[in-house]
């Protein structure tokens, strides 16, 4: 990561964690600019002894989230949020989002879903006229399901494949105990068609397409401005 990079996430991250008040109940996301949004908001609840608490998207955020002191709750507990933040990997201009870079994606869902405010938080890097030219769309698939799986996304005109592990032999296993897919398109004309087929196709938990769902985009810029956009560019 640059400098300047580094420094239009800790913009956005200090940005959303101001946008925080005592009682609030949070989504907390998973990633390299969800953690400096868990950082700022560690501090203010050290300095104000602001009164939060958070569901986390995957046992990352779980764990970064105790580090920085930050309460931790459950859907069941707390189904209804106030407000989730969390990163993304591309945003276009209706704010569709692709995700799940660190393969949180399905759990990043499940929350944003349950969020009146879902705040997306990107450099200027990630904003994209279309999705899927740069970065695959991670797909999260039950193991038995891999080949299927990848046949259907073949037919959807993408180059499928399965996610590697780094530090460890074999594919990569999701917090839920699943492998992922990275399919990779030669952009993604209609998200509408590919999540509606792969919602329908047995074996696919859940995909990195977050349609509808962003309702703010925070955009760090390299000199460490935040431009916040409340509505699709289009
Ligand atoms: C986690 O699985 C992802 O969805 C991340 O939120 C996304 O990839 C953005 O990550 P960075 O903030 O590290 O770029």
């Amino acid at each position: 990561m640059s400098d300047l990079q580094a420094a239009a996430k800790k913009a956005v991250g200090e940005h959303v964690a101001s946008m925080i008040s005592s009682g609030m109940t949070l989504g907390i996301g998973t990633g390299s600019t969800a953690a400096k949004a868990v950082e700022a908001l560690g501090r203010r609840i050290q300095q104000e002894g602001l009164q939060v608490q958070g569901v986390a998207t995957s046992f990352a955020a779980e764990r970064l989230a105790r580090q920085h002191g930050v309460s931790l709750t459950t859907l069941d507990e707390s189904p209804d949020l106030d407000l989730a933040f969390d990163g993304a990997d591309e945003v276009d201009p209706y704010f569709t989002l692709i995700k799940g870079r660190g393969a949180a994606q399905t759990r990043e869902k499940i929350v944003a879903a349950r969020a009146k405010q879902f705040v997306v938080l990107v450099d200027e890097s990630k904003m994209v006229d279309e999705l899927g030219h740069r970065m695959p769309l991670p797909v999260e698939v039950v193991p038995m399901a891999v080949t299927p799986v990848m046949h259907v996304l073949r037919s959807l005109g993408a180059a499928p494949e399965i996610r590697m592990g780094m530090k460890k032999d074999g594919p990569v296993v999701s917090d839920q105990g699943m492998w992922v897919v990275d399919a990779m398109f030669d952009g993604i004309t209609n998200p509408d068609h590919v999540n509606d087929v792969l919602l329908k196709t047995p074996g696919v938990v859940d995909h990195g397409l977050f349609i509808g769902m962003a309702t703010q985009v925070l955009v760090g810029g390299a000199d460490g401005g935040v431009q916040v956009l409340d509505k699709p560019r289009v």
